[in-house]
């Protein structure tokens, strides 16, 4: 699949629920084409947020987003299905939560969409280059997992200068992912450190006017 990059990836954790077609509505009509959404469990991460129904509300409510489906669960395999079933157009796992990652990103493919690998603040970029070569995007976590609205972890920059360079110098073409704590502040300088996909929640969903916003936020990428 071709994208014009950077792109913003609106996270619907910070969505209004009660509205949130509308809501997704607002934030294609800033420009954007990717809809982030976050898969929590209680388990591997301290929350629980929703399951696949409202992922197949949200291809309902807009069938022309792009569904990126970040899934924070222990034992993601065994979900894998139901979110394809739902609609998602990439399924990314955690390496924290994968023992067999190889087998994880190709039971993902199977279904003919695009697999993403994640790794947390604190596990090392290096650790996931013998898998770098099956996925389509890799994401950064820039924030622990768990909560939206949390502070951008400054050691994120580096990260991603350097999994870009990993990239550049095995001529890999996966797509470079950030999630945590992106707003007009940082956006600017998080894409230029190397990010080609920007999720922002809180920073999208809070604001009174969401096109604007969306709108706003992208045009820091110029
Ligand atoms: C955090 C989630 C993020 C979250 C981002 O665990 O993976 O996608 O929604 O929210 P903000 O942009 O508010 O940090
Ligand atoms: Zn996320």
């Amino acid at each position: 699949m071709n994208f014009e990059l950077p792109i913003l990836a609106p996270s619907i954790l910070a969505a209004d629920f009660t509205k949130l077609g509308e809501e997704i509505q607002d934030a294609l009509n800033g420009g954007t084409s990717w809809i982030h959404c976050d898969i929590m469990d209680g388990h591997f991460v301290p929350n629980i947020s929703y399951g696949p129904s409202i992922v197949k509300a949200a291809k309902k409510a807009a069938p022309e987003a792009f569904l990126d489906v970040h899934l924070m669960i222990e034992e993601p395999d065994k979900y894998v299905e139901n979110f394809v079933e739902a609609g998602a157009d990439l399924i990314s796992v955690h390496y924290e939560t994968c023992p067999h990652l190889h087998r994880s990103i190709q039971n993902i493919k199977k279904y003919g969409i695009m697999a993403g690998v994640v790794i947390n603040p604190s596990t090392p970029v290096s650790i996931i280059e013998p898998i770098l070569q099956d996925v389509d995007l890799v994401l950064i976590m820039s924030v622990n997992p768990g909560f939206g609205g949390q502070s951008f972890i400054e050691s994120s920059y580096e990260r991603l200068s350097e999994l870009a360079a990993i990239r550049d110098s095995r001529e890999l073409s996966f797509l470079i992912q950030v999630d945590g704590g992106v707003n007009l502040k940082n956006i600017s300088k998080v894409a230029k450190a190397g990010a080609d996909v920007l999720v922002a929640g809180s920073s999208v969903f809070s604001a009174e006017n969401i096109s604007a916003r969306v709108q706003e936020l992208t045009e820091k990428f110029q």
